[in-house]
């Protein structure tokens, strides 16, 4: 893979921030985009305008087309059996709503029992916590190291778990779960298995029918595309037989005043009302630059640089890394100063003026802070455009980042 190439891609990366060069390590929280993504963006304001699947004229036929193609490079990209089974939807977080909600009100009975874990994004866990249902919320006991494992997942799996809902990687310590053999757990006791592909799908190969899951939810604004798009996939069953939970245009073929409502077939029936429509073709533009790239070679790089970071902070004293053993590019940390704690955020803003930009804090994953035994962490999340000499530099300053250091920048 050729960095230097790929950063031509991305025009913002020439721009500066705190008058340092940009060197852009919030990737977790969301990316930056190539010229490809942005001119799909652009041609669509600029030349094609309409609404989808709405007009009997030529610009939205054209629309419909490209609005149609997005998805199914969406499909391909997640090697769904089909695009009919690939629904638009804003992110990850209303992707895990709606199917939550459509089981909670369709598929579920009070006292069944939800599993899930403490290391999740709040989306994994508030929909079940406020559901208007009586369910058991089950927490999958994580490893010393705050992963997911096989054994645990066994301890804790029973007849009464009716779904189990966990990220395929985690945001804050990126462990990979181990996804394909958790799906053949549950679905030998008939559970429904979710799966947030937010932090794995832009990073991994991913296979939903490998993997064998029920439900699939990505954000495409973590993949190179524009926020306010991503997907959520289900099997043919679900995707036949599920409600959804939004109702308006789009989504039905006829109602009638006695209460009929007669449903569209799968995705159109799960996509009420216009859709982002330059969010959907931009995302299918960030999908195909990502394909083209290939995950296995973004995978490596990302690799690269983390082993990069651990071979560079082991000279250090004052670096206290969560995650070394997570196989991608989060590195959470902490940073001390002769045994005190130096806050995560003052960390992340004394970096920010050497143009460095990380997250801090606890990452929407406010159950894991007990686990780890952290309140907040900085986090560095690399991608395909990071270089070794910005881990250089990421190392260089954190040697430096002492308290009165980080302090002093508020003053
Ligand atoms: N969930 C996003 C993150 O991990 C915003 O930063």
């Amino acid at each position: 893979m050729d960095v230097n190439k790929i950063r031509n891609d991305f025009p913002i990366l020439k721009r500066t921030m705190s008058d340092c060069p940009l060197i852009y390590m919030d990737n977790g929280a969301t990316t930056l985009k190539p010229q490809v993504v942005i001119d799909a963006v652009m041609n669509y304001y600029t030349y094609l305008g309409a609404n989808a699947h709405r007009g009997d004229y030529e610009m939205s036929a054209q629309v419909d087309a490209a609005f149609e193609h997005a998805r199914k490079i969406a499909a391909e990209f997640i090697h769904a059996p089909s695009a009919e089974q690939v629904a638009f939807t804003s992110g990850s977080t209303e992707g895990l709503n709606e199917i939550a909600l459509m089981l909670i009100h369709q598929v579920l009975k009070d006292g069944d029992t939800i599993l899930t874990d403490e290391a999740e994004h709040a989306s994994s866990i508030l929909p079940w916590m406020k559901a208007e249902k009586k369910l058991n919320l089950g927490y999958i006991p994580l490893d010393e190291e705050g992963k997911i494992t096989l054994e645990n997942f066994k301890k804790v799996l029973n007849p009464s778990v009716k779904v189990v809902c966990v990220a395929q990687v985690s945001n804050v310590l990126g462990f990979e779960a181990p996804i394909k053999e958790m799906a053949k757990l549950c679905h030998e006791q008939g559970t429904i298995l979710i799966v947030d592909g937010a932090q794995s799908s832009p990073h991994l190969a991913i296979d939903v029918q490998d993997m064998d899951v029920d439900f699939f939810v990505l954000s495409g604004h973590k993949l190179c595309g524009p926020s306010g798009i991503g997907i959520f996939y289900g099997k043919k069953e679900w995707m036949d037989t599920l409600e959804p939970v939004f109702f308006g245009g789009e989504s039905n073929a006829r109602f009638y005043k006695d209460g009929t409502v007669s449903l569209k077939a799968s995705p159109l029936k799960f996509e009420s009302g216009t859709q982002p429509i330059e969010g959907a073709i931009g995302m299918g533009a960030a999908m195909e630059y990502l394909m083209g790239i290939g995950k296995e070679e973004i995978h490596a790089h990302e690799w690269q640089l983390k082993q990069r970071f651990l071979e560079g902070i082991k000279a250090l004293d004052n670096v206290i890394v969560y995650n070394a053993h997570a196989e991608n590019g989060i590195c959470t940390f902490n940073v001390t100063d002769h045994g005190k704690l130096v806050p995560a955020q003052d960390v992340a803003s004394y970096l920010n003026t050497k143009g460095i930009a990380v997250r801090s804090g606890q990452h929407c994953a406010k159950l894991l802070p007990d686990v780890i035994d952290a309140f907040g962490t900085v986090r560095a999340s690399f991608y395909l455009y990071n270089t070794l000499e910005e881990v250089d530099t990421l190392v260089e300053n954190l040697k430096t980042a002492t308290l009165e250091n980080c302090v002093n920048i508020f003053f």
